[in-house]
C-alpha cells in the first residue's frame, strides 16, 4: 500500500539521513496512527544501507536482546567482535555504561559506509538494550550513522528523552479517505470510506479495520 499524506513527515527523515544537522530522531506517535508504515518508507529515501530492527526480532525479557539482534543486523567486522564479547559476558560483568562505551567506540573505529538505524517499537525492547541504544542514539555525531525510534509514548524518563522528535499526527479526512479508497475489494461505497475517516478521526489502523468490518458485512448482506 503506497503511504498517503506523509510527505513533510518524509522530508523530515529525509534531512536526518542526509545529515549533518540531527543524526537520531525519535518518531512518537499513538498506537495505529501510522509510525511503522512511515518508517517502512525509510529505505526508499537513500542508496545508503538501511539496517531495520523490528519488534519481532526481539525478546523484550531476555537482556540485551536488542541489542545482540541489532549488531547482528549490522554484520559489521569491528561491531562483530564486540557481539562475541557480550555473548562470552556470562557472567554479567558487563555493566550498561561499559557496554554503550564499548560501541560508541565500535561505531567511530567502523570502516563501512553511511548507515541508516531503523528501530521500530524501541519502548519494547530489553530495558538493558534501550538505555544502550540510547545512549549512541544522542551521541552520533562524528560515526556516519543515521538512527529512527520508534516509540508510541513520549516519556520524560523515557531511555531515548533527549533525541530530537517527530511527532506523528492522525492523517487528514480526505487522506483517510484516499487510504480506504485505495484498498482492493468487490464492494466499496465513497459513503462507507467517508462515514468510516470521520468515525476514526485520522487514525489509520482504527479506519482500515473498521472498514473491513464494514465490507465483511456488506458482503454478508447486512
Ligand atoms: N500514511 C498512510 N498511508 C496509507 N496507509 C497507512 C498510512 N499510515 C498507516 N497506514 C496503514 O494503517 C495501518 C496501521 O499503521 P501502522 O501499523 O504503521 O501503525 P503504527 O503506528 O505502527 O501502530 P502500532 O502502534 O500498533 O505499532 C497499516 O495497515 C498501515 O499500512
Ligand atoms: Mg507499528
Amino acid at each position: 500500500m503506497s503511504l498517503l499524506g506523509r510527505n513533510k513527515e518524509l522530508d523530515r527523515l529525509l534531512s536526518v539521513i542526509r545529515g549533518p544537522k540531527d543524526t537520531a530522531l525519535a518518531v512518537i506517535g499513538g498506537h495505529g496512527v501510522g509510525k511503522s508504515a512511515l518508517l517502512s518508507e525509510i529505505p526508499t529515501l537513500s542508496d545508503y544501507k538501511t539496517v531495520f530492527l523490528g519488534a519481532s526480532a526481539f525478546e523484550s525479557d531476555w537482556p540485551l536482546s536488542g541489542v545482540t539482534a541489532l549488531l547482528n543486523a549490522m554484520d559489521d567486522p569491528v561491531l562483530n567482535r564486540i557481539a562475541d564479547e557480550l555473548l562470552r559476558d556470562t557472567a554479567g560483568s558487563l555493566d550498561v555504561p561499559a557496554i554503550s562505551s564499548m560501541l560508541l567506540n565500535g561505531l567511530h573505529q567502523r570502516a563501512s559506509s553511511r548507515t541508516v538505524i531503523v528501530i521500530d517499537d524501541a519502548d519494547q525492547l530489553d530495558p538493558g538494550s534501550q538505555a544502550v541504544i540510547g545512549f549512541l542514539a544522542r551521541r552520533l555525531s562524528g560515526t556516519d550513522i543515521a538512527m529512527f525510534v520508534c516509540l508510541r509514548d513520549e516519556a520524560p524518563d523515557s531511555p531515548f528523552s533527549g533525541l530530537a522528535v517527530l511527532h506523528l499526527q492522525a492523517l487528514s479526512y480526505s487522506d483517510t479517505v484516499r487510504m480506504l479508497e485505495a484498498i482492493p475489494a468487490r464492494h466499496t461505497t465513497t459513503a462507507a470510506a467517508h462515514a468510516v475517516a470521520a468515525a476514526t478521526r485520522g487514525n489509520p489502523l482504527a479506519a482500515v479495520e473498521l472498514y473491513a468490518r464494514l465490507l465483511e458485512r456488506h458482503a454478508e448482506g447486512k
